[in-house]
């Protein structure tokens, strides 16, 4: 049983990037917590960050047949990309979004997602333990 987590562009900086809005706690630190609270539900999870739209849907397309779901923040890409949306509807693995910041309460360009159109639901402003909050609801969502 494993879950998939992943990281879209600019994460690899969290800890220095705008430490006021994403916290001051690294992806490195993060993933840590994502393996430790996966095996505590009883999943093996698995981290990975690209900054590049095609290895994410890559990634994504990779993830059927081999992980139960996704726990995925896509950064930017969470605004813009139809690609990303369309590779989640393709392979049909449930998907728990998370960001750290409360993306309606910035500026108007954050409030669409489409990954929120296809994941089961989303986790945001709450900063780092989001992903941890994801890796429960989905672990939750898989019992069902
Ligand atoms: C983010 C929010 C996005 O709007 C932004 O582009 C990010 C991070 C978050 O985790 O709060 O890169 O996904």
């Amino acid at each position: 049983k494993s879950i998939l987590v992943l990281n879209g562009p600019n994460l690899n900086l969290l800890g220095t990037r705008d430490p006021k809005v994403y916290g001051k706690v690294t992806l490195a630190e993060i993933e840590k917590d994502c393996i430790l609270r996966g095996k505590a539900l009883g999943y093996q999870v698995e981290c990975r960050q690209s900054n590049h739209e095609g290895q994410l849907v890559d990634w994504i397309h990779e993830a059927k047949g081999k992980f139960a779901a996704i726990v995925m923040n896509a950064g930017a890409y969470t605004h813009t990309s139809i690609a990303l949306m369309d590779a989640i509807t393709s392979v049909e693995l449930p998907v728990a979004e998370v960001h750290l910041s409360n993306i309606h309460k910035r500026e108007t360009f954050r409030h669409l997602s489409y990954l929120s159109k296809v994941s089961v639901g989303m986790i945001c402003g709450f900063g780092a333990i989001g992903y941890q909050l994801a890796l429960e609801a989905l672990a939750d969502h898989l019992a069902a």
